[in-house]
């Protein structure tokens, strides 16, 4: 690895640092409304080298084949650098004194398919940047920081889950997250059970815009209700006179119910019931939340009748990734079914 490094810059990194990426298992868009969420991290993600630099920060993406000057004062440009240079940005407005740095990315996950890249790159930035300048900080403190580079400086008005899940999931446990209070349990995965994360073979097609739009939805309706979306009951969600912002809040309630049953069903290992939460969920998101696509659709129906207990479209839609509930023992034998039938498919993770 370090040798990217070096052909990059010319010297050896001080520091390397790594981030996964996250498979969400339900619970989605819900932490919008501080709600509930079941993520777990993936084995792959990315590595940040870094090493102090003379006089300029430069970031070296191995993804992109180009190394760029960073500027810490300029605004955001809608490329790959925004998320480094916003989550400098906001090491230093919390007080940090950042030396001049080079920074050699390299990622094993794919971008833009709903694993999330975006917060994986931030936190891997952040802790190689704290590294080189011997500065520590909580874990949570870095995801918190990973979201404002997201929302302030990037423009994506996300929610707080995927930097929870990167910074304080464990291997082999989803994590139990409340959005609110950011309570967390790591849970272990029963050991028969297997989620694979198959990519539909098209990248998503966001997404600041159709995110934020959703998002302003669903705050429409929690304005219309006069309170929390996470606290009221799909009754009262069924009194929204706006039939748009009705469907956007049925899924936000509906789903937050399925993620306390979903984690029921896994403490119980009731993986029937768990995968029957999985197909409920992706209906909700593809009729409801609308952030579905062709493609995303008739993966999971493929996952589906290949054996699955379930399968739903996994992170923000529009594309990317799809997740399914397999028997442990039956997960390779399941890809081969599904790969065949989908020949664009290709296995993130089994
Ligand atoms: C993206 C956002 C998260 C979350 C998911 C949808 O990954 O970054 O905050 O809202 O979409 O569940």
């Amino acid at each position: 690895m370090s040798q990217l490094f070096e052909d990059a810059f010319g010297t050896k990194p001080d520091v390397t640092q790594f981030a996964p990426g996250r498979v969400n298992l339900i619970g989605e868009y819900t932490d919008l409304v501080g709600g509930h969420v079941l993520p777990m991290p993936l084995a792959k993600g990315i590595t940040v080298e870094a090493g102090r630099s003379e006089k300029e920060t430069r970031a070296y993406s191995h993804l992109q084949g180009e190394t760029v000057t960073l500027d810490l004062g300029g605004a955001a440009q809608s490329r790959w650098t925004d998320y480094v240079v916003g989550s400098l940005v906001m090491l230093q407005s919390a007080g940090i004194a950042l030396p001049a740095m080079n920074l050699s990315i390299s990622s094993t996950l794919p971008a833009g398919a709903g694993v999330s890249s975006s917060a994986a790159l931030e936190i891997a930035v952040m802790r190689a940047a704290l590294a080189l300048a011997g500065i520590s900080m909580t874990e949570r403190e870095i995801a918190l920081l990973a979201q404002r580079a997201e929302n302030e400086f990037c423009g994506v008005q996300c929610g707080i889950m995927d930097q929870m899940a990167i910074a304080e999931g464990t291997a082999g446990n989803a994590l139990s997250l409340n959005c609110t209070t950011l309570a967390a349990r790591n849970i272990a995965l029963p050991s028969d059970w297997c989620f694979a994360v198959i990519h539909c073979g098209q990248d998503r097609q966001l997404v600041g815009g159709a995110y934020n739009d959703r998002r302003a939805a669903v705050e429409a309706a929690a304005t219309a209700l006069g309170k929390d979306l996470k606290d009221c009951t799909l009754a009262m969600v069924g009194t929204l006179g706006d039939p748009v912002v009705r469907r956007r809040a049925r899924h936000i309630v509906s789903e937050q119910a399925r993620v306390g049953q979903a984690v029921e069903a896994f403490k119980d290992n009731a993986i029937s019931r768990f995968g029957r939460l999985m197909n409920e969920s992706h209906a909700s998101l593809a009729d409801d939340f609308e952030v579905s696509t062709p493609a995303l659709d008739t993966l999971v129906n493929t996952a589906r009748q290949a054996g699955a207990h379930g399968a739903r479209l996994t992170g923000a839609g529009f594309g990317g990734c799809i997740v399914a509930l397999l028997d442990a023992s039956w997960a390779e034998a399941w890809w081969r079914q599904v790969a065949l039938k989908q020949p664009d498919a290709w296995c993130v993770q089994l």
